[in-house]
């Protein structure tokens, strides 16, 4: 019999397993953004100092990189590896799809790595101790390599979407795959987005200053380089839509809510208005000002901007053919990589996925409901929460209906045969559609 190598699924029932992961992710962005972008703030500053004779602007730095080894160093570091720890549980496969083809690529971005953290730290603690010239160079090389390694996960991101190149899918080649027709949009409309962040959450750094002027002069500099990046990077938003393919602007016409846009374009709003306030009256932003904004950055536009980017790759979690489920949904020769859903269209999911208890590969009226549940917790649950809570939770499309036939029904035809914009191919044998339905009708609720 043939058997599909599909790992056991990580079922979590309160959240939901992508959940875990987006949540983590987004956490992760706002350390990672704020670390990269006040790398390149620190190398602009320095050169300045430096240039102009303004030690001031190297005593920001040093408050600022001080903040930024807690801050980013420490939290990002500890989300960094959950991000790791996480999606190698909840999606082992989609992880395995990236390490195949970029396993040189990650592996640089480590070496890139390793030189910001030993050279942040370089840059606090060596202020004033060392000369100046190598100083400065060891603020540049902070500011490349943080910026390096940014580039490298970036065509990373890109690829999870997309494959850089269709040849990818035939040829395979990791430049296939990490440059695209999204790979510079997304670049350097992050960027600038990453001006923004690092603005804000500068001035948590700059509120805890005793010195008032000292306090104006540096959220000056913050709040310039706030607004450019707002303005900057909203225009370069356009160019990035622009370059997704057609099939994600049909997801995001039909899948995102209504209040997606406008509360983008109000939280680019509110960030202008903020930076205008750090402009006008420095004095407004205390402490707990700028940590509410640093919060409100994270709740309205990284999770908003995580999710629309969840949605639109959608029904695959990497490289449009690894589904979120885990199961292989197209050939790709570069890899030689076959697609499992004729096998699985031929013998049935119970029979060829190698975690399924002896006990409930074969249907019997006593295990029904407990095969339909694993069936669920397997095909539907990263995706689906099977509790009341969570992502999409399955009882607000089933909670009450009792009729098996009909859910059967659905099975078979919407889900089996992969007729819906954002749902994966799921091919149902007759008797495992019906031991699913059995026991979503279980799930209870009201609908
Ligand atoms: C790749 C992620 C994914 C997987 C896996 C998945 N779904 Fe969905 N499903 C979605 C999305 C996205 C929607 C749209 C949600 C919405 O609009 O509220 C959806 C909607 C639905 C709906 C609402 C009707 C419809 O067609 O829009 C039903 C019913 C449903 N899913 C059942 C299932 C079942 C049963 C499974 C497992 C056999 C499953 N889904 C697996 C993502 C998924």
């Amino acid at each position: 019999m043939e058997i599909i190598g599909l790992f056991p699924t990580w079922y979590e029932p309160g959240v939901g397993s992508g959940w875990v992961v987006g949540i983590m992710s987004t956490i992760h962005v706002l350390f990672s953004h704020t670390s990269v972008g006040a790398s390149v703030f620190f190398m602009i500053l320095a050169t300045i100092a430096y240039r102009q004779n303004k030690p001031e602007l190297l005593e920001f730095v040093k408050r600022y990189g001080l903040f930024l080894l807690v801050f980013s160093y420490i939290l990002g570091s500890i989300t960094g590896p959950g991000i790791w720890f996480s999606t190698t549980v909840a999606s082992p496969r989609g992880i395995s799809a990236l390490i195949h083809t970029f396993v040189w690529k990650w592996a640089t971005e480590w070496v890139f790595f390793m030189i910001e953290v030993v050279g942040v730290y370089a840059v606090v603690y060596l202020v004033g101790k060392i000369d100046q010239r190598t100083h400065l160079r060891i603020t540049v090389i902070l500011g490349l390599a943080s910026y390096a390694t940014m580039l490298i996960i970036l065509g990373i991101l890109s690829f999870m979407m997309w494959p850089g190149k269709p040849e990818w899918f035939t040829e395979g080649g990791y430049l296939n795959g990490f440059y695209g027709a999204n790979t510079f949009a997304q670049l350097s409309m992050r960027t600038m987005f990453m001006l923004s962040v690092t603005a804000v959450v500068g001035s948590i750094v700059t509120a805890g200053f005793t010195d008032l002027e000292f306090r104006r002069k540096m959220n000056r500099w913050l709040a310039t380089f706030g607004i450019v990046g707002v303005i900057v990077g909203g225009a370069l938003f356009q160019w990035y839509l622009a370059t997704l393919p057609n099939y994600a602007h049909l997801i995001m016409e039909n899948r995102l809510p209504e209040w997606f846009a406008p509360s983008l374009y109000a939280t680019l709003g509110g960030m202008l208005v903020y930076f205008i306030a750090m402009l006008v009256t420095p004095r407004l932003i205390t402490t707990v000002v700028a940590s509410v904004a640093t919060v409100s950055i994270l709740i309205f536009g990284l999770w908003p901007e995580e999710v629309a980017r969840e949605s639109i790759r959608k029904p695959f979690v990497a490289g449009q053919y690894v589904y979120s489920n885990q199961i292989i949904a197209r050939d790709v020769p570069g890899l030689g990589i076959k697609s499992e859903l004729p096998l699985i269209e031929d013998k049935g999911i119970l029979k060829t996925h190698i975690f399924i208890p002896e006990n409930l590969r074969t249907i019997t009226d006593n295990n029904k409901v407990e095969v339909g549940q694993t069936l669920a917790m397997i095909l539907c649950s990263n995706c689906h929460s099977l509790t009341a809570t969570g992502i999409r939770p399955m009882v607000n499309y089933f909670g009450g209906n009792t009729n098996v036939v009909e859910i059967k029904g659905y099975l078979l035809g919407a889900l089996a045969t992969g007729n819906t914009l954002y749902m994966p191919q799921i091919p149902l044998k007759d008797d495992e559609a019906e031991a699913l339905a059995a026991y979503l009708t279980t799930l209870g609720g009201t609908h």
